[in-house]
């Protein structure tokens, strides 16, 4: 039986394509728009990121690659033993460029933000009252248009808090594209897992010239 891969068809589907290619992985061609994909001995799942998680705790599919600010995001009890070494941002705090916002001095703080759960505790944890308004996306524009005191969201580049007058004012966390296994699966398929575990393990490695170990089975962080 196949084992079956959860991926993400946002910002990290590149990244894995290259990785997957790079280790000699069988990954599907071309822009397709069917969702399910089987090819030598894996079968593809092309989800929205936030979804990985899902499909891969809910044994759908075994494995799963998605970014830690998702995992962060789901809090899903699922094993994450690799860092993949791609994909890397930060979740930040930011606010209208120049405003002298000071969240700590603010009896509620209004944040808009894709990332309520983590948004919350990255307040809650400082003794900040927060109300989350939860957006899906383009949640740059909402403190210029009054929506927001400020935002917590993904920055890369830093182009789209640049281009929208916003400026970062404290780091909530990094992230990286991570593989995820079911725990379930992590068991009852330890030989086709490992091997995929391994397999990807030598790609990052092929990368970056550097070992790293990373401990398996490792507790998915939420
Ligand atoms: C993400 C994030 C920022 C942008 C950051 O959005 O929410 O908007 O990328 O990238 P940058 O720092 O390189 O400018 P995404 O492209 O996933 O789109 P979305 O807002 O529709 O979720």
């Amino acid at each position: 039986m196949s084992l079956t891969v959860a991926l993400s068809k946002g910002k990290l589907l590149a990244g894995t394509e290259a990785l997957f290619r790079r280790v000699g992985l069988p990954f599907p061609e071309g822009e397709g728009r069917r969702l399910v994909v089987s090819m030598d001995g894996l079968r593809f799942l092309f989800v929205k990121g936030m979804d990985v998680p899902t499909y891969v705790e809910y044994g759908i599919a075994d494995c799963g690659i998605a970014g830690r600010d998702v995992l962060l995001e789901a809090g899903s009890d699922v094993y994450e033993p690799l860092d993949l070494g791609f994909g890397h941002c930060r979740l930040v705090v930011a606010q209208l460029r120049g405003s002298g916002f000071a969240y700590r001095r603010a009896s509620t703080v209004r944040v808009a933000t894709k990332y309520p759960r983590v948004a919350s505790g990255h307040f809650l944890d400082r003794g900040v009252s927060v109300e989350v308004v939860k957006l899906e996306g383009s949640v740059e524009i909402a403190p210029g248009l009054g929506l927001a005191d400020c935002i917590v969201d993904v920055v890369e580049t830093g182009r789209t808090l640049e281009e929208n007058g916003l400026e970062p004012v404290e780091d909530v966390a990094v992230s990286s594209a991570r593989l995820i296994v079911n725990r379930a699966s992590f068991h009852a398929r330890r030989d086709d897992v490992g091997r995929l575990v391994e397999t990807l393990r030598g790609g990052d490695e092929a990368r970056s010239q550097t070992r790293t170990s990373v401990p398996l089975p490792q507790r998915g962080e939420g």
